[in-house]
Parts: C-alpha cells; structure tokens; sequence
C-alpha cells in the first residue's frame, strides 16, 4: 500500500510584521562595461533605433514595467576610472579614455552625467552614483556632488547651468569607491577606512536631506574587512556595500544539466548565511542598526557566450536565473531589517540582465519576469513565514526544497512569494495564514518550463513568461497549492477581517 504523503506545511503570519521591505531591494545597476550601456541603453540621438535625446525607447519601456527604485552608475571597477568632467559638454568634444579595466577599448564619453540623471528621470527612478576614490581625487568628489546638488551660485553650479541644467538633480545616494579591496586600489581595509573617512567628509549636504553615503563592503566573506570598517567608520556611514555573485565561469547560462542547477542554486542560497555573519558583525558596532547592508552587486556569472568579447560578460538568461533571483530576493526580504538596498549585476546585455538587445531588437529575460512578478513588494511590510518542506539533495548534499517571503501592502492585500528549487518535484503546500483575516486569493501567475534551461531568444522571446497559476484554492484558514518543479509562484491575497 501507498503511503499518502501530508502536504507541506507552511504559514504567513499576518497578525505580526514590523519591518519595511525597501524597495530599494530591487535596485539594478549599469556598467559602461561591454554592451551594457553603448548599445543597450545608449544609441546616441542620430540612431534609427527609436530613442529619446539618445536613450532607447524599448529599453526604458520595458523597464518601466519595473518599476525600478535606483540605478547605480558608472560602475564597477568602471568608477574608480572614470573623471565625471570628461562626460560633459557637447558629445563631439569630449575627452576620450580607454576602459582599462572592461578590454581597452576606447570610451567617448558620451554617456555622462546628464545622459545618467535623463535616464533616471525617463525611468522615474533613484540615481545612485559610485564615486572614484582609485584613481580620483577629494577634489573631483567633492566637485560632483556641488555640480549635482548645489542650487545657489557657485564654480560648480554655474558650469551645470551652463550644460543646460538650471536646478540641481537632488541626488541620495552616493558610493564612496567600488571594490576597494580590488579594482578600486587594492586596499588594505585599514587604509580604506581611513580613505572613506577622509573622502566623504567632502560628500557635502546641498539639500533638506543628507547624502546616503555606502562606504565600500566586503567582497563576499570577508568578514575581517566588515569588523574593520565598522569599528572606524561606521557612524560616518548610512550604508555599508556587499558584493557576492553566483559564479561558473566555465559554463555557459543555457549549458547545464542537473549538476548545474543544483550547485548554482546552492550558491544562490549562501546569500542567507553572508547577510547573516555580516548583519551579526554590524549588529556589534551598530545595534540600532543605522548602518544598512547594501548588496549592491549580486548576481549570476557564466561564461561568456560563444564568438562574443571575453570580457564584454554577455551571457544568456534561463529559468535557472530566474530561480536565483527569486531565491535572493526572497532572502533580501526577509533580511529587509538589515538590507536596505540591492542592486543586481547588470541591466542589460551583462551578466545576469533584465533586458538582452541585438541591433534594434529587444528581448526580456526570465529574471525580468521574476522582478516584475516580485514589484508586488516594493515598500510593504514584511510577514514572517515558516515553511516546512524537506530537502532537494543531489549528489550527496542536500539544499531546502523551498523558498518563500511574504509581504502586506499599503492596501492591506497579502502577497507570497515561492520557489520550487526541485527542478523534477512539484511539492504539494498547505500554506496556513494566521491572524484574524479570512483569505480568498485574488489572483496568482507561475513562472516555469519544461526545460531548467528555457530561455528567451530573439525568434522566440516568449518562450518563458508569467502564465496565471491555477493550483492554488482557499480553506477556511489558509490555502492549499501544488508548486510545479523549478518555479517561481507568486500569489495575491485579498483578506476579509
Ligand atoms: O559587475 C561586473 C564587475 O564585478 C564590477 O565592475 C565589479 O565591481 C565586480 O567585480
């Protein structure tokens, strides 16, 4: 005889939540590294690609689906290189560099500060700026931030006015270097802090509201860079940076079997156990917990695609990213105490990216789906959750089956998100909601495939999109579902009292 196995139990807690799930979480990042933004977000103002004041219209379209909170730019190990006034003026007589760092070829500097704020603006989102503290001066930082913010009359100012902009953009959030520990000067984190002290004394207020500065974190478990610079800096600091990527950099994104899936995944999973080393290291400097964490690189990272530029870090875009970013961004969720803002690596034509272009076409991954599909989040109250499920093991290790967050918003609906990591096992849930509401479910969508590697291409840029999710019906206390194997499900709640 069959056992009939009980359906996993999991439970929303309506009754408690404290925290705000920032939608600074769902932050993206834009490189001048390979395609990313020549090509991807900038064609200049003569491209026949349809574009405004040079920016394309696709690409802004899309991402406005989004609802992107912020954008860091112009790096990367690009920020430490780069001298903002290189980027002003008419297009024709700017200075031109050569990115050293993403394979030596020749920037015009035709994507500069202006062209940044016109993109923030046409994507209603926050710009946040990294600084070069590498290669540039107090100086130049100080200069910036004055050509930015400063309304009155000044060198500065006047010369913004004189590029066309009367009053300043208001910027937040600004990064005082980039990987200092590596392409950002190989630091010591003694040396830094003291680097970070000095330079953002100069990262001057201009408006009501003081400057976020995010002081330089640790490259993924470095966990002595995080003691030291929170012991030095920390109450000189809003924020505090982390870098973790998911990396095989000898596979491609579409070529993996089950091995693939499973340690990229786990990988993805180690996110939890990084927050939670450096949030405890934080928590000792700063228990009122003033410093947030900011992960603002985080990310796949394959191989690059065949006959593409090494170092341009192009790659392709599967249902296995999509797992990744529903997975982290569950994480972020539910850490959302600690983490304030994250930024995924990069928005279009790098490494895990929302958005993949050839010439004029355009194509949107499944990790722009998952983010679409998570939006619901965006500045709601985290509820704590619990779930059950057992364990998917492959090879001898064994990672939880199942992932989850869930949040209440402002309108008062619930929304949960899940993700099946067993790439073959639907999992059967009963998901209780506590508290005194009664839930019926408004609406659902599923992101899966019959393939884990399931991808968009430009003949076919639909292969895998949201399709409403049936499995799912209401009890008296909760709800019941069927997750399929290697998806991403998120449900809305509408709940009665
Ligand atoms: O996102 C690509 C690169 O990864 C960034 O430039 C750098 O900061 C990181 O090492």
């Amino acid at each position: 005889m069959c056992a009939v196995r009980e359906p996993t139990r999991a439970i929303v807690q309506t009754e408690l939540g404290q925290e705000t799930i920032s939608k600074h979480i769902y932050g993206h990042f834009v490189e001048h590294l390979g395609r990313c933004i020549y090509e991807g977000i900038w064609v200049g103002e003569e491209s026949p690609i349809p574009n405004t004041r040079g920016i394309r219209n696709d690409v802004v379209e899309a991402l406005r689906q989004l609802n992107i909170p912020n954008l860091r730019w112009p790096g990367g190990c690009f920020a430490d290189e780069y001298h903002w006034k290189d980027g002003l003026g008419p297009k024709s007589e700017r200075k031109r560099m050569i990115n050293t760092h993403w394979g030596g070829g020749v920037e015009n500097n035709h994507f500069g500060t202006h062209e940044f704020m016109d993109l923030c603006e046409q994507l209603n989102c926050e710009p946040y700026i990294c600084g070069n503290v590498g290669s540039g001066t107090v100086q130049e930082m100080q200069e910036w931030i004055e050509y930015i913010n400063f309304c009155g009359s000044s060198p500065m100012a006047d010369l913004r006015r004189e590029n066309g902009k009367e009053n300043p953009w208001n910027l937040k959030y600004f990064g005082v270097g980039n990987e200092n520990w590596g392409c950002g000067g190989h630091m010591r984190p003694e040396y830094y802090a003291d680097e970070y002290r000095r330079y953002q004394t100069y990262v001057r207020t201009y408006s009501d509201a003081a400057i976020f500065k995010i002081a330089c974190g640790p490259n993924v478990d470095d966990y002595h860079w995080t003691e030291i610079l929170m012991a030095n800096a920390s109450r000189l600091m809003s924020g505090l940076s982390l870098h973790y990527y998911v990396t095989d950099k000898k596979s491609f994104a579409t070529e993996f079997a089950e091995d693939g899936w499973f340690d990229t995944l786990n990988k993805a999973l180690y996110m939890e156990e990084l927050i939670v080393k450096h949030a405890a290291i934080m928590d000792r400097y700063d228990p009122q917990k003033s410093v947030r964490l900011i992960v603002d690189e985080w990310g796949t990272w394959f191989a690059v695609e065949a006959e593409t530029n090494p170092v341009f870090l192009h790659q392709q875009n599967t249902l296995r990213d999509a797992l990744v970013a529903g997975v982290t961004l569950n994480t972020f969720n539910n850490h959302c105490d600690r983490v304030h803002m994250a930024n995924i690596a990069q928005t279009v034509n790098v490494l895990q990216a929302m958005i993949l272009t050839h010439g004029p076409k355009m194509l949107v991954t499944p990790t722009y789906h998952v983010f679409e599909m998570y939006k619901v989040h965006h500045d709601a109250t985290l509820l704590p959750t619990y779930v059950e499920a057992g364990n998917y093991t492959y090879g001898g290790q064994s990672i939880p089956k199942v992932s989850i967050s869930a949040s209440r918003n402002a309108e008062g609906r619930i929304h949960i998100s899940l993700c099946n990591l067993h790439p073959t096992e639907a999992e059967d849930i009963f998901c209780e909601i506590t508290g005194d509401v009664q839930p019926f479910c408004a609406s659902a969508q599923v992101l899966t495939s019959k393939e884990m590697s399931a991808h968009n291409t430009f003949d076919h840029p639909n292969l895998v999109r949201p399709e409403p999710y049936q499995d799912v019906t209401t009890e008296m206390n909760g709800l019941s579902l069927k997750l399929p194997p290697k998806s991403v499900v998120v449900i809305e709640l509408n709940c009665s009292h």
